[in-house]
């Protein structure tokens, strides 16, 4: 499974600590910037890791900014998006489970990290539950 990582300087050194995390695990990575704490903008990431999801070039995006707000919102300006901001591992669940979320989006001076890899863990070995969420789904994209 390949997954793409974004992240403006408040986001770096999460996006850096996620990336072993999942290497470690056998995950194809797509590091998608930025590459250091140096301020950069946000929307430039969310961007980046959105339009890798919507070209179906990684199975999903991981979004990191200070509070995951501004890159989760700018990365759901993409269409096919779906962004989902999680505070914690019930969010990043049902998530998947109802709104087949295709990009998790982190605020790294909100969370900790192992509450990050535990939502990271989670969000990406859920599966979408179907059923009644399918046509709330669909809905979405035809906006
Ligand atoms: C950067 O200072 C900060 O505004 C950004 O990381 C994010 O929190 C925006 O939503």
């Amino acid at each position: 499974m390949k997954i793409a990582l974004g992240a403006d300087h408040g986001g770096f050194e999460l996006k850096e600590k996620i990336k072993v995390h999942l290497f470690k695990k056998g995950y194809e990575i797509l590091d998608l910037g930025t590459n250091s704490t140096s301020s950069v903008d946000y929307p430039r990431f969310g961007h980046a890791v959105g339009y890798a999801v919507s070209n179906k070039n990684v199975d999903y995006g991981i979004v990191i900014c200070g509070t995951g707000i501004g890159i989760s919102i700018a990365a759901n300006k993409i269409p096919g998006v779906r962004a989902a901001l999680c505070t914690n591992t019930t969010m990043a669940r049902l998530t998947r489970e109802h709104n087949d979320a295709n990009v998790l989006a982190l605020g790294a001076r909100i969370i900790g990290d192992v509450l990050a890899f535990e939502m990271v863990d989670i969000f990406l070995t859920t599966n979408f539950e179907g059923g009644r969420h399918s046509s709330r789904v669909n809905s979405i994209e035809t906006i």
